[in-house]
């Protein structure tokens, strides 16, 4: 791929700026935590996985920002920051996974000396990252298979290497079938509000010189009904204990349509997209956003001055609808209650 999504570079983290693609190619570089959680909040990154490297190298980050002399003014301070960028964005898991990763790293290192925890600290989000990409690359190799030669896959917002640390989880999928010859067509959905589909899949998938076709979101039931679309696979930012996934506003739609057509739907993600605490989808929070998301399109306003909004970010499928969920560890179907908790419990 030939962008990074978010490094650790010279004590800073760098990402790119996804508000401003595709027009602009920008780095962002942040030397505090407060503007990490900012950058995350601002979904200048996005993308469940992505979240949670930027939480972890915001932790890293904020451990060296601490003035302490005691351990214990040390490791509340870290609180502090876990507890601030925990407050960013509620729906994908990821973030707290690698906060709470973050956490535990540090309280078994509590015997060292406060300049050590920071190094252990900065060396474990590196690692979240380094591991980020081989999980996608492995999800890739997983989900490949189930793509069949000259398919038409249709992908809901972006769930590629900008919303990992590379390689993506849904579009992994869909570059290992392309990197093993398969012939393969992309149709991406827009995605509004936020156009994630139109604006970074699109982006991503060009400069990978991977065949993209772009739909509107209200396009899709359609050529599904034509006949135009073989498979769906979209990511995720919460799997519930029962399979109930939760991502981008609009996939639920998209499912539902995928099963009236008999088209396979599969959702890819990380095993860190689990979060088997929760019983059903119905537990997932589901962050809302800005109205001006709505009634704008890139800044241009498109509905009445006053106009009662709503924005969720996200909707949750029912496991019933999904063919399989794609981890590194494999392909999961069927029972996905106890299917779930064996690939965790492994
Ligand atoms: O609001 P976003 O852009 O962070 O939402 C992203 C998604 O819904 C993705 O599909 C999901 O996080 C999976 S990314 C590999």
């Amino acid at each position: 791929m030939s962008f990074r999504t978010i490094e650790w570079r010279d004590n800073k983290v760098v990402m790119i700026d996804q508000t401003r693609l595709p027009a602009e190619e920008v780095y962002n570089e942040y030397d505090d935590f407060k503007g990490v959680a900012e950058a995350i909040r601002g979904m200048i990154i996005r993308g469940a996985p992505a979240i949670g490297v930027a939480a972890a190298m915001g932790v890293a980050l904020g451990a060296r920002e601490i003035i302490a002399d005691t351990h214990e003014s040390f490791f509340k301070q870290l609180d502090n920051v876990c507890d601030v960028i925990g407050r960013t964005r509620p729906t994908a898991v990821n973030l707290f996974w690698a906060i709470e990763r973050m956490k535990r790293v540090a309280q078994s290192n509590r015997h060292l000396d406060i300049k050590s925890i920071r190094e252990v600290l900065k060396a474990e989000a590196i690692r979240v990252e380094e591991e980020d990409l081989e999980i996608c690359r492995a999800i890739g190799r997983n989900g490949a298979p189930v793509i069949k030669e000259g398919a038409a896959v249709l992908t809901h917002c972006n769930a590629g290497g900008l919303a990992t640390a590379g390689y993506g989880t849904a579009l992994g999928v869909i570059r290992a079938a392309h990197e093993a010859g398969k012939n393969i067509r992309v149709f991406a959905d827009e995605t509004r509000p936020w156009l994630q589909g139109a604006r970074l899949t699109a982006w991503e998938l060009m400069k990978d010189g991977i065949p993209v076709t772009l739909i509107s979101d209200n396009m899709a039931g359609w050529f599904m009904k034509k006949g135009e679309i073989d498979c769906i696979v979209v990511g995720a930012d919460r799997i519930a204990a029962n399979g109930d996934t939760a991502n981008k506003i609009g996939t639920y739609s998209v499912a539902v349509l995928a099963n009236e057509n008999r088209i396979p739907f599969y959702v890819a993600a990380p095993i860190s997209t689990l979060d088997l605490s929760l019983d059903t989808g119905d537990d997932i929070p589901i962050e809302e956003r800005n109205s001006q998301e709505v009634t704008h399109v890139q800044g241009v306003q498109v509905a009445p001055d006053g106009v009662r909004v709503r924005n969720p970010a996200f909707d949750v499928t029912p496991a019933r609808y999904i063919a399989g969920i794609i981890t590194e560890k494999g392909i999961v179907r069927g029972d996905y209650r106890r299917e779930l908790q064996a690939l965790v419990g492994e």
